[in-house]
C-alpha cells in the first residue's frame, strides 16, 4: 500500500496557503484513496526560527487544531509531532554524511532565508536534510506539498539515492505530489503567503479580526470609479484561489466595469472566507478550547509513528554498521 506523508512547520498560525497548498489536498488524498498516511507537525523545523518555547507550543496546538478542523481522520492517518520521534535527528546525521555541501548551499529556500533573517543558523542550512529524514524514516512513497517545496523533495530523492547507491536498497525513493491547480497562494502583500513573512490570511481568526486581516491586503490607489485590472490585484489573486468559476467571472466583471472599489472586493473576499470555511472555523475553536482532545489524537499517532521509525532505523543501522 502506498504511503503518503506530509508535514507543516509550527512556525506560526496556520494560514490560507497552508490550508489550500497542504492540509486540504493531503486530507483529500488520504480520505479518497486506499493508502496509509502520515501527517505531522514539523516542530523541529520550526526551531530554526522560533526559539520561544511557549510560542512554539501554542503554534503546534493551532496547527494541530487546523488539521483536525479540516477533517483529518486519525483512525485513518498517523498524526504526530516530529519531535516526539527523536530517531529523525539520528537519521539526519547519517544523511548529512552523504549529502554534498554545495547541494545545500544552492537551495532556494536557504538563500532566501539567509537574505531575510538575522539569525542565519546551521539548522536553516541543514533544514532539507532533516526534511529528507522525515520522509525516508517512514518509507513514504508520496509527499503532497505546495510548489515551493518541490526543490526540497528533489533533494530528498537525491540524498536517498546517494545513500542507496553506497549501501544498497535501504530507502524508498519518494515522489512529490504537487497540485498544479493550487499555485502558490499570495499573501496580503502579494509575495508568497508565509508564516515567516508576516503577510498571512488567518482564516481561523474570530470574525472581527479576520475582517481586519482581509482589509490589510495591500492595493494600489486607483480611484473607486475607474475600471481595475483584477490580474494585478492582490485581493482578486487571493479571491480566485477560493472562489467558484462563477464567482470569479462575476468578480472580474466588477473590476473591469468600474465603480467597484477595493473595499468592496475585500468585503466580498471576507464573506467568501466565512462561508467557505464555516465548519472548519467552528471545529477549530472547539479543538483550541479542548486541548486534551488534540493531545489524545497526537499521542495515539506518535505510538504508531514510533513503531515504523524503530523498524526503519534498525534496518539503516544494521546496514551501515552502527
Ligand atoms: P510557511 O511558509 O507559512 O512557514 P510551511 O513552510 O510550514 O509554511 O508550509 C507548509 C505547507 O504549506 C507546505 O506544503 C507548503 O508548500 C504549503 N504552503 C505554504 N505556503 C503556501 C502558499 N503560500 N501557497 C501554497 N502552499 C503553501
Ligand atoms: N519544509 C516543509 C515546509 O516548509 C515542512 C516539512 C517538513 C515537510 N518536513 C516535511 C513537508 C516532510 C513534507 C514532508 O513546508
Amino acid at each position: 500500500m502506498a504511503r503518503v506523508l506530509t508535514g507543516i512547520q509550527s512556525s506560526g498560525r496556520p494560514h490560507l496557503g497552508n490550508l489550500l497548498g497542504a492540509i486540504l489536498p493531503a486530507i483529500n488524498l488520504t480520505n479518497s484513496e486506499k493508502q496509509e498516511s502520515l501527517l505531522f507537525i514539523a516542530d523541529l523545523h520550526s526551531f530554526t526560527t522560533i526559539k520561544d518555547p511557549a510560542t512554539r507550543i501554542e503554534n503546534t496546538k493551532s496547527i494541530a487544531a487546523a488539521w483536525l478542523a479540516c477533517g483529518l481522520d486519525t483512525s485513518k492517518s498517523i498524526f504526530y509531532r516530529q519531535s516526539k520521534i527523536p530517531e529523525v535527528c539520528e537519521l539526519t546525521w547519517y544523511l548529512n554524511c552523504v549529502t554534498p555541501y554545495p547541494m545545500l548551499a544552492n537551495a532556494h529556500s536557504f538563500k532566501d532565508k539567509a537574505n531575510r533573517l538575522s539569525d542565519v543558523n546551521a539548522g536553516l542550512f541543514d533544514y532539507p536534510v532533516l526534511m529528507a529524514a522525515d520522509i525516508v524514516l517512514y518509507d513514504a512513497n508520496i509527499v503532497p506539498v505546495g510548489k515551493d517545496q518541490q526543490q526540497h523533495i528533489e533533494m530528498t530523492r537525491d540524498i536517498a539515492k546517494a545513500f542507496n547507491h553506497q549501501f544498497g536498497d535501504i530507502f524508498v525513493i519518494p515522489e512529490a505530489k504537487i497540485d498544479e491547480e493550487v499555485m502558490t497562494i499570495p499573501g496580503t502583500d502579494g509575495q508568497k503567503m508565509s508564516k515567516s513573512y508576516g503577510n498571512i490570511l488567518d482564516v481561523f481568526l474570530p470574525e472581527k479580526k479576520l475582517k481586519k486581516n482581509v482589509m490589510s491586503i495591500v492595493t494600489d490607489s486607483t480611484p473607486m470609479e475607474e475600471p481595475k485590472n483584477p490580474d494585478t490585484c492582490n485581493v482578486y489573486n487571493i479571491y480566485k484561489t477560493v472562489a467558484t468559476s462563477e464567482q470569479k467571472a462575476d468578480m472580474r466583471k466588477n473590476y473591469e466595469g468600474g465603480n467597484y472599489g477595493y473595499g468592496h472586493a475585500k468585503t466580498a473576499l471576507f464573506e467568501l472566507l466565512l462561508d467557505k470555511f464555516k465548519e472548519e472555523r467552528e471545529r477549530f475553536d472547539h479543538f483550541m478550547e479542548n486541548e486534551s482532545e488534540i493531545e489524545q489524537h497526537l499521542q495515539e499517532g506518535e505510538e504508531k509513528a514510533r513503531k515504523i521509525a524503530h523498524e526503519v532505523m534498525a534496518r539503516v543501522k544494521n546496514t551501515i554498521g552502527f
